[in-house]
């Protein structure tokens, strides 16, 4: 498997540039989530690594070697698409083998191969179809099977179950998994779903404009976010931010750096009594049911700041009560200058190894 290097790595389209000094190692058998708003430039990252676009500046190492101009096929890649790009008028296992075939790769050899890759995907009962004659979810699986029988040095996935419904989704993010600690790969992948960038992720890629904004465990960003954007970035519901001039830090956190902003999780957020030191008068406008847990969104204090709590189900809040909830002193966030984090808050000890 192998080991993938961007360094300096930069690319314009016209004048705009839409990535700046990407400098990023993934290690052998990593997996690697690159999450990011839209247009920030994920899919043109996986498109320079593939060698389906050309760098404008830097370098893309694979296996430690310069690889920034080689052609696609030299770089020992299988790159997994949205859409999934099957051959319609071949059948499955044709699909499957065609690349093989072209390659003129023995029979036996690919036989070998693609019952490996329909035992892992279970395509058993679809060898004989023709993607018209599949559903979405299946032609997906066929798609990472072609991706497989390739027995790429790593495997470039983008958003490749997003066209899907949630339970396969979860089916194939399972899958996608399982397939990454069987064949001990190293996987790229892009997505838009927080659960799946925190699931599946061994480190987390987080863009915005094309530059990278933080590099870390899903653990990591979600503890140590590096700035407000991370912080609101990931999560789901996210961070509720306050200006410290609008609603003061709460007591005892706020060191000898000014602070500009603090944030606080949904999930850090609870109902407390109305005289509690750090009580704050939350506005409650709706409450969103989820069964086992509930969202509350409201506003707070003067200058009707959104907020959101995320209670467990049984609570008795209503819609348009006062209701005084407080900050899990803990899992306060301190933002300062420019939104990046204050390390004088409470849990500095685990800032993000970048
Ligand atoms: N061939 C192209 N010519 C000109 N501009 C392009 C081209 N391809 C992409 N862009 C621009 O580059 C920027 C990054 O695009 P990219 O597709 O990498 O974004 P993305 O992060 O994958 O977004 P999404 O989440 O919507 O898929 C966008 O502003 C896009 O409009
Ligand atoms: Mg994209």
């Amino acid at each position: 498997m192998s080991t993938i290097e961007f360094k300096s790595l930069g690319k314009r389209f016209g004048a705009q540039a839409v990535l700046r000094d990407i400098n990023l190692r993934i290690e052998e058998g990593e997996l690697v989530v690159l999450v990011g708003p839209s247009g920030c430039g994920k899919t043109t990252l996986l498109r320079i690594l593939a060698g389906l676009e050309p760098a404008s500046q830097g370098q893309v190492l694979i296996n430690g070697q310069d690889m920034t101009d080689a052609l696609p096929r030299e770089r020992g890649l299988a790159m997994v698409f949205q859409s999934y790009a099957l051959y319609p008028h071949m059948t499955v296992r044709q699909n499957l083998s065609f690349g093989m075939r072209m390659r003129g790769t023995p029979k036996a050899v690919i036989e070998e191969r693609l019952q490996r890759a329909v035992a892992i995907l279970q395509l058993q009962e679809l060898m004989d179809r023709r993607p018209g004659e599949l559903s979405g979810g299946q032609c997906q699986r066929v798609a990472i099977g072609r991706a497989i029988v390739q027995q790429p040095g790593a495997f470039l996935f983008d958003e490749p179950l997003s066209n899907l419904d949630a339970e396969l989704r979860l089916h194939l993010r399972l899958e996608l998994i399982r397939l990454h600690r069987e064949l001990r790969a190293t996987m790229v992948c892009v997505t838009h779903d927080q659960v799946e960038a925190m699931t599946m992720a061994d480190r987390i890629v987080v863009l915005r404009d094309g530059q990278i904004e933080q590099v870390g465990t899903p653990q990591a960003l979600y503890d140590t976010p590096r700035n407000r954007f991370v912080a609101q970035f990931l999560g789901s519901p996210p961070m509720n931010i306050f200006s410290a001039a609008e609603l003061p830090v709460p007591a005892g956190l706020a060191g000898p750096t000014p602070v500009s902003h603090w944030g606080i999780r949904p999930e850090h957020l609870e109902m407390c009594e109305a005289h509690d030191p750090q009580a704050l008068t939350m506005h409650v406008l709706h409450i969103e049911r989820l069964g086992s847990s509930d969202w509350l969104h409201g506003t707070v204090g003067s200058s009707a700041h959104r907020i959101c709590l995320q209670a467990t189900a049984g609570h008795r809040a209503r819609a348009g009560q006062h209701l005084p909830v407080r900050p899990a002193l803990q899992q306060v966030h301190l933002f300062g200058p420019h939104g990046l984090r204050l390390d004088s808050g409470p849990r500095a000890e685990t800032s993000t190894p970048a």
